[in-house]
């Protein structure tokens, strides 16, 4: 109910009478004079004004289900929606409803995460108030447990059109999934995958995003950056959730149709800061460098090498870094 008012005030930006909203809603005036002042308590700036109604005068920096939901405009992801104040890690908790039985689409977002996890068992940092750290489950249905990886791309490419939308700057992708702005890293991914008898029981795919964190530790500050660094101001958090969830869903579903990237290659490819630049390859016991000539329907670098053979480069365990720095 509570989201539901949020989002026809906002959608407004001027007056609503009770009356229509409990027509809308088909409830009492009580239960909307509820709903309004269990938004007042969460920090909306609510004017009420007899014979005329109410109307949001302002909205708190909030990341709650209530502000997420009444933003949120997707077919299935977050139908089941968990917004937690701080978590050891939202993969974490997300595998955990996984194993307990949650749909499809079920997204954990938290403010604060303690023991953030990032790829190859490095740390992840979400300090409170600043990032965003989001995890969905996903339950690809016949999607052979091979070509799991490739929904990693899919999250790369949602942060960068999320980024553009929200804030209008134009993030880049660093194979496979890393989302960069101006050379240095704004955000990373980390799927986990649960198998069953030789195919996917879910895949809970965590994304965390630098939005307004201005502090990075010295060892990050040549290849780490945020949103709020870049522009200069802070970003909407929950905005930029609800444009990533949506990007993700359309992704996901395009990908879905094949069960490959054939339909999003070239959109990906625009977005590859790698592209036609010479980049080394770490594999591990095998290093070597060429020119990253864009990626195939399976997520594969395309690597050329000097004399002119392609190398397909498939993500996982193997790093590409650039030959003069992080990108
Ligand atoms: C990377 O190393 O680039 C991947 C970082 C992934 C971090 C996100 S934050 C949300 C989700 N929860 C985690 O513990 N990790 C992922």
């Amino acid at each position: 109910m509570k989201s539901s008012i949020l989002a026809v005030l906002r959608e407004r930006q001027d007056f609503v009478s009770g009356q229509e909203l409990c027509d809308q809603f088909q409830v009492s005036r009580t239960a909307v004079w509820k709903g309004i002042n269990q938004l007042k308590e969460d920090g909306y700036d609510i004017e009420a004004v007899p014979r005329k109604g109410y109307r949001l005068c302002g909205s708190p920096d909030s990341i709650s289900e209530v502000e997420i939901r009444s933003r949120l405009h997707t077919a299935w992801a977050a139908d089941t929606l968990y917004s937690l104040a701080t978590v050891d890690s939202t993969n974490d908790y997300a595998k955990k409803l996984a194993e307990d039985g949650a749909e499809h689409g079920t997204v954990v977002i938290a403010d604060e995460q303690t023991k953030g996890k990032g790829r190859r068992g490095r740390t992840w940092v979400t300090p409170a108030g600043s990032n965003i750290a989001v995890s969905m489950v996903v339950r690809p249905s016949e999607l052979k447990p091979e070509k799991a990886s490739m929904m990693t791309l899919l999250a790369g490419m949602a942060v960068a059109k999320a980024v553009q939308e929200v804030t209008g700057l134009s993030a880049g992708i660093k194979w496979p999934n890393d989302t960069v702005l101006n050379g240095k890293k704004i955000s990373g991914t980390l799927t986990e995958m649960s198998m069953e008898l030789g195919s996917i029981h879910y895949l809970v795919i965590g994304t965390g995003i630098n939005a307004n964190e201005t502090r990075f530790p010295e060892e990050l500050q040549q290849t780490a950056t945020s949103l709020k660094c870049e522009l200069g101001r802070d970003v909407d958090r929950a905005g930029l959730i609800c444009a990533y969830l949506q990007a993700f869903e359309d992704y996901y579903d395009r990908f879905m149709e094949y069960q490959d990237l054939r339909l999003l290659v070239e959109d990906y490819q625009h977005l590859l800061v790698n592209m036609d630049r010479e980049v080394k390859v770490l594999e591990p016991g095998n290093e070597y460098c060429g020119t990253a000539r864009g990626i195939n329907a399976a997520g594969c670098l395309l690597v050329e090498r000097e004399d002119g053979s392609i190398t397909e480069v498939y993500a996982g365990e193997v790093s590409v870094r650039g030959i003069y720095g992080y990108v």
